[in-house]
């Protein structure tokens, strides 16, 4: 793979379409630290999303809307410190640029400046393609994001599996064909039916990257903090917990806790 940053290491947006053209799966999860970018990074990962998803686990909001642009590039810088390998996608977050396309290019150009990311992730479909080929314009990379779309959670009232229904399904498919033609290099189909999802993947030459969408796509991402079980009142079905950190992280707080009301801690070897 032929690298165009210094970096001769780093994955490039070609170097993810590459892996599409050779059939090999690309992994993808997020980051929103520099300590947890490092070893996300050091495993191999492809491709690091500084998600919105920020909103949730880091700052325990409900919904991804509170986050805000200078929160995104915060985490996002923080990742681009901790990463030598992966490409680093940042979402761009609510309100940073449905208002109209200029409005999305001054914030995609914040995250890139600000931060050091390689390219952003926006949600929706025809509906934001201006802004997309306007970001597009100043050689910002952009990955889409259909299906299950959290920023719009207020609209649709649910977090359940979208695309179903046959109109539903022409939609996306629809809006994926667009936002390939106006030339994002990726997109990330978001909890909707395998089948439908695997047949996206088909008719679009560039990767797509799922989320509760079946095995029939190009990759798949997961939400760090979930696949590492930090967070356990969330338990969707496509969720694989590789960890359980949540249990993991509180009986070792329990035991220092007691180690130091027992005088347990610090012994004579770790004091001077
Ligand atoms: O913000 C996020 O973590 C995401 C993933 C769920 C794809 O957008």
């Amino acid at each position: 793979m032929s690298s165009i940053v210094p970096n001769s290491k780093r994955i490039t947006t070609h170097g993810v379409q590459e892996l599409k053209r050779k059939g090999v799966k690309i992994s993808m999860l997020t980051a929103y630290d520099y300590t947890m970018a490092r070893m996300v990074d050091a495993a191999g990962v492809d491709v690091i999303l500084v998600g919105d998803s920020a909103s949730n686990v880091m700052a325990g909001h409900e919904t991804t809307l509170p986050i805000t642009l200078d929160q995104m590039i915060y985490h996002a810088s923080s990742v681009v410190r901790g990463a030598e390998r992966a490409l680093i996608i940042v979402d761009l977050p609510f309100g940073s640029y449905q208002g109209d396309s200029k409005q999305a290019l001054n914030s995609a150009i914040r995250i890139m400046k600000e931060s050091g990311g390689h390219g952003v992730k926006l949600e929706g479909g025809i509906e934001v393609i201006d802004s997309i080929k306007r970001i597009l314009t100043a050689g910002i990379p952009v990955m889409g994001h259909l299906g299950l779309t959290p920023q719009s959670i207020y609209k649709f009232g649910t977090y359940t599996v979208r695309a179903r229904k046959e109109a539903e399904a022409e939609k996306l498919l629809e809006d994926a064909k667009a936002l390939e033609a106006a030339g994002c290099f990726s997109l990330v189909l978001e909890k909707v039916p395998a089948a439908l999802a695997e047949r996206v993947a088909k008719e679009l030459t560039i990767p797509v990257i799922g989320i509760g969408a079946g095995s029939g796509v190009d990759g798949q991402v997961l939400v760090l903090h979930d696949m590492l079980g930090m967070t356990h009142e969330f338990s969707p079905r496509f969720l694989r917990r590789y960890l359980n950190l949540y249990d993991d992280i509180t009986k070792a707080v329990s035991h220092y806790i007691e180690d130091v009301k027992l005088l347990n801690f610090p012994n004579k070897d770790e004091q001077y």
